[in-house]
């Protein structure tokens, strides 16, 4: 998000400037320098675009990136005549790389030279596809080159713009390389320059006992474990895992449940379910309300044991849609402020409820507030890992789930996993996924 901001000021900053630098001058401004201008930026605030809500939620393709790049290099040979200036821009194009390769490894501990490649790859294609079109259709070359007065000045700002062009697609493309880099690219490369850009061995050597740590995630690691100098290591790398060192619903990491997956697991603030997603199959449970056959069984088990002892809950919430959810969301943003709001209620697209798994459950029909500190809700607290229902927001858990203590919210996760969870002392599906899920346990 701060890049794509960055990239569009820096675009729509130069543009002005360029533009001023036409007024200062005396000159009016050429028609078709401006159309082109316009093309160019509107071509940029797509590419962005395209990044950020497309790429970046897909297997990010290299090939993508050069496509991206050859508009670029093909407008050097429709305006320069010469090819010495074409070189001249190459040479400002890896200046810019320079100060890429910087940021890049100052933003995210690490660089991708594929990234910078490709994008080199796309100008030069650009440039032969430029010449060719050039050849073919002089006529074309012609109408968008300018009045030879004006020449000189208006070649060197078509050059500043060019650079800015460049630079910032190369912007974009230090927030894309690191979502490049997780999918080991050029791993090898990347890991020789994060241990020699710390220059302490031994200190990586401490998450390498670790089965769960990521190499690429190492600069992630030492940053955070500056940032909480009093937990174990083991928790930094589990949280950091699960991108809480990154801000909640950061685009960059946010996942969309596998779409082959019809049971996503984990759906919390970086994971999410897309707009038109249904559970497998749903029946009813209680009511009106619905979840998916293995929950409502679960769930029968539980409150047959539950009433034995005397006691009775209700459901109050089970499934809902994406529809639903946005409703809801939208009601509560009447009437509070949405950083409150999103502590209890999640975003459409990112609540378990979508699953067909979560239920919120309460001693007194439609009030969930009256749950906590009750019989029933101790009980809960207690038993539901015997049924496959984990407790899934506790009081202990709020800076990992993002979410107040909801002692009402149960979410079926099935008995393997509610029987880990409670026999290792795993308070949360985020740690669980990290070291059962993604990690294979030795
Ligand atoms: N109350 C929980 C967080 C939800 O809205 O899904
Ligand atoms: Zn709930």
């Amino acid at each position: 998000m701060l890049y794509f901001l960055l990239g569009l000021l820096s675009i729509i900053a130069l543009q002005s400037i360029l533009f001023m630098q036409y007024y200062g001058r005396g000159y009016r401004i050429n028609k078709k320098h401006m159309f082109f201008s316009v093309i160019f930026s509107l071509y940029m605030i797509y590419v962005i675009e395209f990044l950020h809500d497309k790429i970046i939620h897909m297997n990010t393709d290299l090939i993508m990136i050069m496509l991206l790049f050859i508009p670029v290099g093909m407008l050097m040979p429709m305006i320069y005549r010469r090819y010495r200036n074409f070189l001249l821009v190459m040479v400002y194009t890896v200046l810019m790389d320079i100060l890429i390769f910087i940021l890049q490894n100052l933003a995210v501990g690490r660089i991708n030279l594929l990234v910078l490649l490709f994008s080199f790859v796309g100008v030069l294609f650009g440039f032969f596809a430029g010449t060719v079109l050039n050849r073919t259709f002089p006529e074309f070359r012609k109408s968008i080159i300018l009045k030879k007065r004006k020449k000189k000045i208006l070649f060197a700002l078509y050059e500043i713009e060019l650079v800015t062009i460049c630079f910032a697609a190369l912007f974009m493309m230090i927030s894309m390389a690191e979502n490049i880099s997780g999918k080991n690219l050029n791993k090898k490369l990347k890991d020789t320059i994060s241990y020699s850009h710390n220059g302490d061995d031994k200190r990586w050597n401490i998450y390498d006992s670790i089965y769960y740590a990521d190499e690429d995630k190492y600069g992630r690691y030492e940053s955070y474990a500056g940032k909480h100098p009093d937990m174990s290591v083991e928790e930094v790398v589990w949280r950091v895992d699960a991108n809480l060192d990154k801000e909640f619903y950061d685009e960059e990491y946010t996942k969309y449940a596998d779409a082959d997956t019809d049971k996503p697991l984990l759906i919390n603030k970086f994971n999410r379910v897309s707009e038109d997603f249904e559970p497998y199959r749903l029946i009813k449970i209680e009511g009106d309300y619905e979840a998916t056959p293995e929950t409502v069984s679960a769930y029968k088990r539980l409150i047959e044991d539950l009433e034995a002892e005397g006691m009775k809950i209700y459901v109050v919430s089970a499934y809902r849609s994406v529809a639903y959810q946005k409703r809801l969301h939208n009601y509560y943003l009447k009437s509070d402020e949405k950083e409150v709001v999103e502590t209890y209620s999640a975003r459409p697209g990112y609540s378990e409820h979508h699953t067909g798994r979560a239920l919120d459950v309460s001693q007194v029909y439609n009030n969930l507030d009256a749950f906590e500190g009750s019989d029933e809700a101790d009980w809960v607290y207690k038993n539901a890992y015997k049924y496959g229902f984990i407790v899934r927001y506790k009081a202990s858990q709020t800076d990992v789930t993002g979410y107040i203590f909801e002692p009402w919210h149960i979410v079926y996760v099935g008995e393997e996993i509610s029987r880990t969870m409670h026999d290792e002392n795993i308070e949360t599906l985020e740690e669980y996924v990290v070291k059962y899920i993604d990690h294979v346990k030795p």
